[in-house]
C-alpha cells in the first residue's frame, strides 16, 4: 500500500498540493480525478519523488521516500512503472529495444532471458511477434500506448503510474488501454495509480476514486459510489453539463 500524509507543493506562492491525505490499494486501479490544473500530474510527480514536496511524506509498504538509503532508493525505483502521457518512446529504437531498456539498466538477465521477458510483456498486451523489429513512428497510437505499458511492466513492477494513458485515442481504443491496465493491475497485484479526467475510465476501471480540488482531496469511494453520492463536490465534478444533470435526476429517484 501507498500512504500519503499531508503532502504539500507549491511552486513560487502558487500552492498546488494543500495538504493531501490518501492510501493507495495494492490490487486496484486507483484514480485520480479532477479538471484541469487541479494538481494531478503534480501529485503523481510527488508520490514518485520527481518533485520534492515542501511537507508530508509517502511511504510505500512501510518505506518512507526520502528516508531511504542509496541501495534501498534503488530498489524501490525499480518496483515502479510508469506510463507518460504521450508514450514517450524512444524514436530511434525498435520496440523490443524501447521494451529492453529497463531490462539493460537495472537487469542481470542474459540474453536469452531478455528476450523472452520482453516477448512475455509485448505479448501480453497484443503486440504481434512481427511488430518486435518495428520503429514507432509504423504504429497507431494505441499500439504505442500498449507498447509503452509493456515497457511499464518489464521489471515486474510493485507499483505502477500511468499520467492520463488514454488521452489522444478514440473513446473505443481507451477503453481497451483501461481494460489492460485494470486486467495487469489485477493480474499481477499491483498498486496502480491513474490520472484521468475521462469519466469512461472511471466507471469502467475506478476500483478506487479520488476527487483532487485546487490541490485537495475532497472525496474518495469506489466507481460505484460516483453516480450516486450526494457529495457535492463529486456531483459538481460528474454532472456538469445540464445533460448529466438530468441523467442524474433519473438515476438517483
Ligand atoms: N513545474 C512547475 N512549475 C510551476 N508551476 C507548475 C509546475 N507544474 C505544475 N504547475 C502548476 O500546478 C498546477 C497544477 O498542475 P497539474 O499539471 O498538476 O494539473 P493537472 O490536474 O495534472 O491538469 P491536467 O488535467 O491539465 O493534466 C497548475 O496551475 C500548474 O500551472
Ligand atoms: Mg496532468
Amino acid at each position: 500500500m501507498i500512504r500519503v500524509k499531508g503532502i504539500k507543493k507549491a511552486f513560487g506562492k502558487e500552492h498546488v498540493l494543500r495538504g493531501i491525505d490518501v492510501e493507495l490499494y495494492p490490487g486496484k486501479c486507483n484514480l485520480i480525478i479532477g479538471l484541469s490544473g487541479s494538481g494531478k500530474t503534480v501529485f503523481l510527480k510527488s508520490i514518485l519523488g520527481l518533485h520534492s514536496v515542501d511537507s508530508g511524506t509517502v511511504e510505500y509498504d512501510g518505506r518512507i521516500l526520502g528516508d531511504l538509503n542509496k541501495n534501498e532508493t534503488k530498489k524501490l525505483r525499480q518496483e515502479m512503472g510508469m506510463v507518460f502521457q504521450g508514450s514517450a518512446l524512444f524514436n530511434s529504437l525498435s520496440i523490443e529495444e524501447n521494451v529492453g531498456l529497463p531490462l539493460n539498466f537495472f537487469s542481470k538477465m542474459n540474453l536469452e532471458e531478455k528476450a523472452d521477458r520482453i516477448k512475455f510483456c509485448l505479448n501480453r498486451v497484443r503486440i504481434p511477434d512481427d511488430a518486435f523489429v518495428k520503429m514507432p513512428s509504423e504504429l497507431s497510437g494505441g499500439m504505442q500506448k500498449r507498447v509503452a505499458i509493456a515497457r511499464a511492466i518489464v521489471l515486474n513492477p510493485k507499483y505502477l503510474f500511468c499520467d492520463e494513458p488514454n488521452s489522444g485515442l478514440d473513446p473505443e481504443t481507451a477503453i481497451v488501454i483501461d481494460k489492460l491496465i485494470h486486467d495487469i493491475t489485477h493480474e499481477f497485484g499491483m498498486t496502480t495509480i491513474l490520472n484521468t479526467h475521462d469519466m469512461n475510465s472511471v466507471l469502467e476501471i475506478g476500483d478506487h476514486v479520488v476527487l483532487l480540488q485546487e490541490g485537495k482531496k475532497t472525496w474518495e469511494g469506489k466507481k460505484e459510489d460516483v453516480l450516486t453520492t450526494d457529495e457535492k463536490a463529486v456531483v459538481d465534478y460528474v454532472f456538469r453539463s445540464n445533460l448529466f444533470k438530468q441523467m442524474r435526476s433519473a438515476l438517483v429517484k
